[in-house]
C-alpha cells in the first residue's frame, strides 16, 4: 500500500519523507487554506521533496476552465497529479488528460458508482472519501470494499486512494481490503508507528542492557 501525506504544510512533508515511507502527497484547497501559503509556490516546494505524485486541485466547475488550470499546474513538474472533482465537466478533464499522460485524480468520490465512472475516464486515482461517509452514518470502508471489487472484475487499472482518512482503523481496514494508496493526515501516519509495548519493550531492554556495562 501507498502512504501519501493529506496536507500542505512542508515541514510535516519533510519529516514524513525523512522515514523513506512517504510515497506522495494530496492537497486541495481547504488544506492550501489551512497552511496559508500560496499554492503554487507551496507545490513548487513540496515536488521537490517528495518524487511521488503530488496532487493539485483545479476550482474551475467547467472543462475549458480545468483545462487552463491544468495547463498552469502541469507545467510545474512531472509528478504533478491533477485533482478534478467527480462530475461529468471533471471527468471529461480527467479523459482528455490522462489520454495526454499526465496523472489524474479524481476526487470527492462517495459512491462505488461514481468510482465507476473514473475508472472510464481514465484516471490514474479515484479517491474515496471514507470519513465524511462514516460522519453521515453510512460505512467508508464498504465503499472501498465495492470498488476493489468492481476495479478487480473489470481489470480496471485505476488505482484506490482512500482518502478523508481519520485514524489507523481506517488505514488496518483499507489494507485489508487491498486499497492501492492511502491519504491521511501526518499525525494519523505517526500514530502507526505507536505501539504500548513497543516502548515498554525498549525501556526494559535498555535497563537490562545499562546493568551489564558494555557498550557496543
Ligand atoms: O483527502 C481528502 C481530505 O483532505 C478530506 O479529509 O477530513 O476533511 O474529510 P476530511
Amino acid at each position: 500500500m501507498k502512504f501519501f501525506a493529506d496536507t500542505a504544510e512542508i515541514e510535516d512533508i519533510r519529516k514524513l519523507a525523512d522515514t523513506g515511507l512517504l510515497d506522495g502527497v494530496t492537497t486541495n484547497p481547504s488544506l492550501i487554506k489551512k497552511s496559508g501559503r500560496d499554492f503554487i509556490e507551496v507545490v513548487k516546494e513540496i515536488v521537490k521533496v517528495v518524487p511521488g505524485p503530488v496532487s493539485a486541485e483545479v476550482v474551475a466547475l467547467d472543462h475549458d476552465g480545468m483545462m487552463k488550470e491544468a495547463e498552469v499546474l502541469r507545467k510545474i513538474a512531472d509528478n504533478i497529479t491533477i485533482k478534478v472533482p467527480l462530475t461529468p465537466d471533471g471527468l471529461k478533464t480527467c479523459k482528455a488528460l490522462s489520454s495526454d499522460g499526465t496523472m489524474v485524480n479524481v476526487t470527492l468520490c462517495f459512491s462505488a458508482n461514481q468510482a465507476l465512472l473514473a475508472a472510464k475516464a481514465g484516471a490514474t486515482f479515484i479517491s474515496p472519501f471514507v470519513g465524511r461517509l462514516d460522519d453521515i452514518s453510512q460505512s467508508g470502508i464498504d465503499l472501498i470494499a465495492d470498488i476493489r471489487m468492481i476495479y478487480d472484475n473489470y481489470d480496471f487499472g485505476t488505482e484506490i486512494l482512500v482518502a478523508s482518512v481519520r485514524n489507523p482503523v481506517h488505514i488496518l481496514e483499507s489494507a485489508k481490503i487491498g486499497a492501492d494508496v492511502m491519504t491521511a493526515p501526518p499525525s494519523v501516519i505517526w500514530q502507526l508507528f505507536k505501539h504500548p509495548l513497543t516502548d515498554n519493550g525498549i525501556a526494559a531492554f535498555l535497563k537490562d542492557w545499562e546493568a551489564t556495562g558494555q557498550q557496543i
